[in-house]
């Protein structure tokens, strides 16, 4: 028999009692964590959002709640009263280790099946378990801070933007297309047989719109949802810090970016001030290997491919040769360096040079390629010492205007990084990238891309080559990036309705298709618009580096897998008949 809450209210969470309350009545309510029975007396630790605290049920003192508590199971509901008192052995390990509840009363509110895993941080469950029972995945600790940290974070960024003068305004879920590089998510609608809403990958043009209707500083916690490949730090929908500013210098969205970093850092003890550092995205590739470098640590990439050129033929290897130094690498085995071969080649490494520097000497397989002196003069020139490793590499795909053999060595600085442990975890490097291209190359489409988006601004001096040298325009983009992860990115926009039509038509859309897509857009550039520019930091990633987890899908309640599946709520599902009748569609196999 189930007991009911009644008029019982909860006096405290478990989890905030303390030595200070011993000889106080309270009322605690929560889930049963653990039980153990040694007879006169039985133990369960009562778990809620905020902690778990002791209870213990007497048999003498207290014999029917005792009898009552013997059927308690894992994960049951109860409210227990009691009083306080002081453990006679205190358990250093948790906050409320210092007291216990001497339970007077039980009520069972719920009782509950046995779950598919323990509710602990050291889960065994598979993800897929774990998503598939979020419910329960949920009430683990950590997951509850992680939802709680991101509750605060998102607070602090909202008070930071009030006092910044920012308004915070919602732009619509359902509308049109606004390119950000990826597929969109779709929606049929009933009244316009034919016509689809799409959901926005972010309200870009919203955001923009705002400022032409002269609200000056926008921002938005909002969700945006891209149909694109997943990964650990990628969703389907995921969330943004999105703002936009009118008549801003670059420097007044960094500060104000700053400050909400200074802010949510806080959260979590971190001091993170500004002016973080700026670095050229050229200088960041050439150093790094990587538009988002992590600067925890050195290591930097050196370009040695002179020293390759007389053995290119031979090792068929063709663009440039980077080179990092592996500190007190010399004597890795055969088995690592059979592995960092492995690593390099997923990195898009033709392979791995390896140089063994020692108190003895100095040995490679590329001797033969090289020549002893060769060796030599490479070791000096990259500043290898006794110990070393020096590591080498050349890309496998030659991309036109880009040097492949950067971003190659840029993964394989991170591994080395990593496996040498070389990051210091306890730093927050954060940085600002600017002097990015305006266009990248595709090579899939066989032409110039944005290399960020439409809409942002290019420098003036650069306008002449929007239509005769494309990849030598300048954009007026920025990405802020924190210890090796890409946080936001952004740009001044373009506020010219002839410059915004030039660049429509660079990017290889006719008039008629520009005016289609983005007509509404292009009409609202021509009635005054101010000179503005923004914005947008990726929430999930931001809560992700500050609760220290390695993928985003712990700091989303109700995450999707890599696969886009909800499994918990299973969607995507499919539809009934009906639905689809009443849409006027029929399912048919997609196009290859
Ligand atoms: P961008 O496309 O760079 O810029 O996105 C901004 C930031 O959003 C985060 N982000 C994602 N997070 C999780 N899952 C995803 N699929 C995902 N895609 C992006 C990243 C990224 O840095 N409209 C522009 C901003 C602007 O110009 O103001 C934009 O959306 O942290």
């Amino acid at each position: 028999m189930l007991d009911t809450l009644g008029n019982l209210k909860r006096t405290q969470y478990c989890g905030a009692l303390r030595a200070s309350d011993a000889d106080k009545d309270v009322v605690l309510m929560g889930w049963v964590h653990r039980r153990r029975d040694l007879g006169q007396l039985i133990f369960i630790d009562l778990r809620d959002r905020a902690g778990i605290a002791q209870i213990v049920f007497n048999k003498e003192l207290h014999a029917e709640a005792h009898a009552k508590a013997e059927d308690l199971r894992s994960e049951f509901v109860v409210a227990v009263e009691g009083r306080v008192i002081r453990r006679q052995k205190a358990n250093p390990d948790i906050p409320t280790g210092d007291v216990e509840v001497l339970a007077t009363r039980l009520h069972v509110l719920n009782n509950s099946k046995t779950p598919p895993f323990q509710i602990e941080d050291e889960v065994t469950a598979s993800e897929e378990t774990r998503l598939r029972h979020r419910y329960l995945d949920l009430r683990r600790p950590r997951l509850h801070g992680n939802i709680e940290l991101r509750h605060r974070v998102v607070l602090e960024i909202r008070k930071a933007l009030d006092e910044l003068g920012f308004f915070e305004i919602e732009t619509p879920i359902l509308t049109r297309s606004t390119p950000e590089g990826a597929r969109d998510c779709l929606v049929p609608s009933r009244i316009h047989h034919g016509q689809f809403y799409a959901l926005p990958q972010s309200p870009q043009i919203f955001k923009q719109i705002l400022m032409i209707s002269g609200m000056d500083r926008y921002f938005q916690i909002c969700r945006c949802f891209r149909d694109e490949d997943f990964r650990a730090d990628r969703q389907l929908e995921f969330t943004q810090l999105d703002l936009e500013m009118s008549f801003p210098r670059q420097q007044d969205i960094f500060e104000a970016i700053e400050r909400v970093m200074e802010r949510a850092c806080a959260v979590v003890g971190v001091q993170a001030k500004g002016p973080f550092r700026h670095l050229d995205y050229k200088e960041a590739l050439r150093r790094y290997g990587s538009d988002k470098p992590d600067l925890r640590f050195g290591m930097e990439l050196q370009n040695v491919t002179q020293f390759f050129e007389p053995a290119r033929a031979v090792l068929h290897f063709e663009g440039n040769v980077q080179a990092v130094v592996a500190p007190g690498a010399a004597g890795w085995s055969r088995k690592q360096l059979d592995e960092l071969a492995e690593f390099a080649k997923s990195a898009g490494a033709r392979g791995v040079y390896t140089v063994k520097v020692t108190a003895e000497g100095i040995s490679s397989p590329l001797e033969k390629n090289l020549g002893a002196d060769g060796l030599k003069s490479l070791a000096g020139a990259v500043g290898a010492k006794p110990g070393d490793l020096v590591v080498a590499v050349a890309a496998k795909e030659q991309i036109p205007h880009t040097d492949t053999s950067l971003y190659a060595a840029g993964q394989i600085r991170l591994h080395l990084g990593d496996k040498l442990n070389l990051i210091d975890r306890s730093k927050w490097e954060f940085a600002w990238i600017t002097g990015f291209a305006l266009f990248e190359w595709s090579e899939t489409e066989k032409r110039w891309v944005s290399a960020q988006h439409p809409f942002t601004g290019i420098y003036e001096e650069d306008l002449d080559k929007l239509e005769t040298a494309p990849w030598e325009c300048r954009s007026k983009g920025y990405d802020l990036v924190l210890n090796g992860n890409e946080l936001g990115s952004g740009s001044i926009r373009i506020h010219r309705q002839d410059v915004q039509a030039r660049m429509f038509k660079a990017l290889g859309l006719s008039d008629e298709q520009a005016k289609q897509r983005f007509g509404f857009f292009l009409d609202a550039l021509t009635y005054g618009t101010p000179p503005h520019g923004g914005i947008a930091l990726g929430i999930d990633r931001v809560v992700m580096l500050l609760a220290g987890e390695k993928s985003i899908r712990e700091v989303i309640a109700f995450p999707k897998t890599t696969a886009a599946v909800d499994l918990m709520a299973e969607s995507p599902s499919e539809v009934d008949t009906a639905q689809l009748d009443e849409l006027g569609i029929a399912i048919k196999e997609p196009a290859k």
